[in-house]
């Protein structure tokens, strides 16, 4: 065998990887000289899906990353500790290394791909974004000749799933996620995907290849679909949108200057959104990912598959360590980075703050039944610069007035100063929803 693998972790991605790797099916040769040298497990006792030798089993993770024989590293551990401790350990013993770990990459991509450029290794990550469905290397190579403009993306299944079922059942979010969770669909702990947060690492590993450049976390703005009702996927259906979480990284097109590429403003978000029916994203359903790339000249390309699942996971992390193996064997001994591969930018993309973003919104307001209100709205949009582009009073809720505004383009911080106001209005009781539209 030619390649010796160092596999860390053997639940859900690390079984397929094992099972591809074991009877390759597919037509790279290549396959056949990848060999599972070590597999790390926290348990040893534990039944598994695969069948692998006992000697090659260890509890000993460390002992993988320096063993000197272990060519790629291969991290499907999840969460944020060890992973990327070993990683660096990995990478400081000269080992490549292939991870599913969106979690790691977007927090500690500069401090990984910085070690990894000094150790001459490669880091790939296909399956970190969107699971089975090959969008990394895609952006790296086939659309490298491209100028990116924007790439929006489903790339949360578990949102785009409860998302779905509250449109096709008209059900409330609360019923329907303790519901995917009995089914197995939604996490115990639901935060990372219902809050968007699992959808921000994604869309941040993918801004970073398409602009680049290295995104900060927490300069991506996120909001999750906690807050997004029956009532708004109804009046979202009535004005002919679906309400998609949605992970967007833009260019600002005010901002750019043909002299300063690198000082122009990124947008960078996730948050609920109301897409036109006739959208190509609206029709991506249940747990599906699809991601919509725009450039230039290409126009737009999108990519649409299974975004997680161990067979479709484990396909991103095998095609990855071919794809390393192939390069190795070409190059020999006098091996040099391949920029086809490899990750190499170092400055930071600007972020603009959401307050800077200009876009059309969608909000629900409750209030007393009187003459006046809808004026007294009317007229605090139209002292902030929020044209309107419909103001219906959609029926009652108890007591209540049921009012449905969208706007037409406005500067998000326009939007929200006169939402201010608007709140502190006598007649106003409240404002449950506030989306944007895209
Ligand atoms: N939890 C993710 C999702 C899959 O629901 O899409 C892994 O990234």
């Amino acid at each position: 065998m030619a390649f010796k693998i160092g596999l860390l972790g053997l639940g859900t991605v690390g079984t397929g990887t094992a099972q591809i790797l074991l009877s390759p099916t597919g037509r790279y040769p290549l396959l056949h000289e990848i060999e599972i040298y070590r597999v790390g497990v926290r348990s040893l006792d534990k039944p598994r899906a695969v069948q692998l030798p006992p000697e090659i089993m260890t509890t000993d993770l460390e002992a993988i990353v320096t063993d000197p024989e272990i060519d790629i590293v291969v991290e499907v551990l999840g969460g944020l500790e060890p992973a990327r401790s070993l990683i660096l350990k990995a990478i400081a013993h000269g080992k490549h290394i292939v991870t599913a770990n969106k979690a790691v990459i977007s927090r500690y991509g500069p401090e990984i791909f910085t070690a990894a450029e000094e150790a001459g290794v490669y880091v790939l990550l296909e399956a970190a974004v969107a699971g089975g469905i090959p969008v990394i290397q895609p952006l790296k190579q086939s659309l490298g000749v491209n100028r990116i403009r924007s790439i929006t993306g489903i790339v949360n299944g578990t949102t785009n799933y409860i998302l779905t079922r509250m449109q096709n059942e008209g059900g409330e979010f609360g019923d329907i996620l303790v519901d995917a969770q009995k089914l197995g669909y939604a996490e115990a702990d639901p935060t990372a995907d219902v809050d968007g947060l699992d959808a921000a690492d994604k869309i941040a590993i993918l801004a970073s290849i398409a602009f680049a450049g290295r995104i900060k976390l927490p300069e991506v703005h996120c909001e999750g679909i906690r807050q997004v009702s029956a009532a708004d996927i109804t009046y979202a259906q009535k004005l002919g949108f679906v309400i998609k979480l949605l992970a967007v990284a833009k260019r600002e097109e005010t901002a750019l200057t043909a002299e300063s590429l690198e000082s122009e403003m990124l947008q960078v978000r996730v948050h609920p959104t109301l897409v036109p029916q006739t959208h190509p994203l609206a029709s991506i359903n249940g747990v599906y990912n699809a991601i919509l790339v725009e450039g230039d000249p290409l126009g737009q390309v999108m990519f649409f598959g299974p975004g997680a699942g161990s067979g479709p996971t484990a396909s991103a992390v095998v095609s990855d360590i071919a794809n390393i193996a192939a390069v190795l064997k070409t190059a020999g001994e006098s091996h040099r980075l391949h920029s086809l591969l490899s990750c190499v930018h170092q400055h930071y993309c600007a972020i603009a703050p959401i307050s800077e973003l200009v876009t059309r919104f969608y909000a629900r307001f409750l209030t007393k039944d009187r003459p006046g209100v809808i004026g007294q709205l009317g007229t605090c949009f139209g002292q902030h610069e929020v044209s309107l582009e419909s103001i219906v009073q959609t029926g009652f809720r108890g007591e209540l007035a049921e009012i449905v505004v969208v706007t037409h383009d406005v500067r998000e911080g326009n939007f929200r100063q006169a939402l201010e106001e608007i709140r502190a209005l006598e007649g106003v009781d409240s404002i449950p929803s506030i989306l944007r539209v895209l």
